[in-house]
């Protein structure tokens, strides 16, 4: 009955009826950009009003952020964290409040009962599936530069564990340089420039945790005089449409996709949480691979 309270005090709502507050980490890559837009999105259609943080890619801002929906005592607080530590006295005080917390597109490194729900890909698997198609790709003959994610962040990590596991069953692969791009474009292109110039003639593959740097090291390896895509083999995370793009240009060879349209699922998911119903712990928006042979066909029908 809309009158009875759960066991935090909190009396049920209407999303129409709630202030969401939402914790981004930025606007780092094209990823992140589709993800934002998703979001409020969704929230303008479902008549909620939405209060949008964006922390600049920095974690204290984030915790500013969030701290400040706690004062103004929001419904719901949505965080997408830039890096997964130092979270947990945050996490606390909204518990404390009695504010529902939802983690969208990475975890956090805390106690389950100190949020409600967290909506992620599976990165272990992205990361294992690069790393598979890399080896399937070079007949297990790699020497490969990777370019990590933000190194804070649960996301970089486990796409890094998922393709040395991968890579780990094929003695000739082996990765000869491993350093952050910080997901950017700008940072990939310059970390693939100083590692090209050190590690010259040596590098057959290019391993990137997202598209944005990818297409940055795309730049570098074109202005080194070699061909991405056929000298060096490039395999990236996120399957954004200029990753589509750079495909048919033949200079991409695959992409694994990592879905950041979460609007729809997370406004699902806060409804349930303010009409005080039960939500799984985690959910796992799945993926898929895209080679450079089917984003002609696949282009068109890329909603980001
Ligand atoms: O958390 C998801 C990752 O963050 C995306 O793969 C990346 O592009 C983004 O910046």
């Amino acid at each position: 009955p809309a009158s009875e309270a759960d066991a935090a005090g909190r009396k049920p709502k209407k999303l129409s009826e709630i202030v969401v507050g939402f914790s981004q980490t930025g606007a780092e890559s094209s990823w992140r950009i589709a993800h934002s837009k998703s979001i409020q999105e969704e929230a303008e259609k479902r008549h909620v009003q939405l209060l949008f943080a964006d922390g600049q890619n920095v974690h204290n801002n984030q915790v500013n952020a969030v701290n400040g929906f706690i004062t103004k005592g929001v419904d719901v607080i949505v965080i997408a964290p830039q890096e997964s530590v130092g979270w947990k006295p945050t996490l606390k005080e909204a518990k404390r409040a009695g504010i529902p917390v939802v983690l969208t597109s990475r975890g956090v490194d805390a106690e389950e009962d100190l949020y409600e729900t967290v909506m992620v890909a599976d990165f272990v698997w992205e990361g294992r599936r690069a790393g598979e198609w890399l080896a399937k790709q070079t007949n297990g003959n790699a020497r490969i530069i990777e370019l990590v994610g933000t190194p804070a962040a649960d996301v970089a990590v486990m796409r890094k564990t998922g393709f040395a596991e991968a890579i780990a069953k094929h003695p000739d692969m082996k990765i000869i340089a491993s350093q952050s791009g910080d997901f950017t474009r700008t940072k990939g292109k310059a970390v693939m420039e100083t590692l090209l110039a050190a590690h010259k003639g040596e590098i057959n593959a290019v391993y990137a945790h997202n598209d944005d740097m990818a297409l940055g090291a795309i730049q570098a390896i074109q202005a080194a005089g070699l061909k991405p895509g056929q000298d060096i083999q490039v395999i990236s995370i996120d399957a954004v449409k200029p990753a589509f793009e750079a495909m048919m240009e033949g200079k991409l060879n695959a992409t694994v996709e990592c879905n950041p349209l979460h609007g729809p699922l997370l406004f699902d998911t806060i409804d349930k949480i303010v009409r005080g119903e039960k939500v799984p712990k985690r959910t796992i928006v799945p993926g898929q691979i895209f080679e450079r042979e089917q984003a002609a066909a696949a282009i068109g029908s890329r909603p980001y």
